[in-house]
């Protein structure tokens, strides 16, 4: 196939100002590889540098996390209080709130309503459900949120 000018093409497209549509899609496919993860990293640095509004009522950041009806005796509810995951537990009557980092290394504890115990996965720390440690190699017990019930609703806050 051969062009206007004389040039001979592949014939798998028009031709714009000298390039070949396959060519402009290589270019585009191109680009974009290249302009992806460096757009990622850009936004990475600037929800770092400016990271988005939270969800926090009043100066003492007092959060309504849950209703009252939402948690039965013996479960948990998992929230986020200042970026960080909380479970929000029901023992009986009594609602507390404990960070579910564990103290060891950092792993995400899990709730065990039927035991009542928080448990590690990573290297089997237990917490009781007053957040002290019971076994396994955490140094200190689960840091908790001060917890207010008023009409109904469940209120947190550090
Ligand atoms: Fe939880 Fe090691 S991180 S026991």
């Amino acid at each position: 196939m051969t062009d206007v000018a004389g040039n001979q093409t592949s014939g798998s497209g028009a031709e714009h100002g000298g390039i070949t549509r396959r060519e402009l899609l290589i270019d585009a496919v191109v680009g974009l590889t290249f302009a992806t993860p460096i757009l990622a990293a850009v936004f990475a640095a600037v929800r770092y540098i400016i990271p988005p509004a939270r969800v926090i009522t009043g100066a003492a950041e007092r959060v309504q996390v849950a209703a009252v009806a939402d948690v039965a005796a013996g479960q948990s509810k998992d929230f986020i209080y200042r970026d960080a995951p909380y479970a929000l537990i029901r023992i009986d009557n009594e609602f507390r709130a404990f960070s579910k980092v564990c103290t060891h290394l950092g792993c995400i504890v899990d709730w065990k309503g039927s035991e009542r115990i928080f448990r590690c996965p990573c290297h089997n720390a237990v917490f009781d459900a007053s957040g002290s440690v019971v076994s396994g190699p955490a140094p200190r017990p689960l840091p908790h949120l001060k917890v207010e019930v008023a009409a109904g609703k469940v209120y947190v806050s550090a």
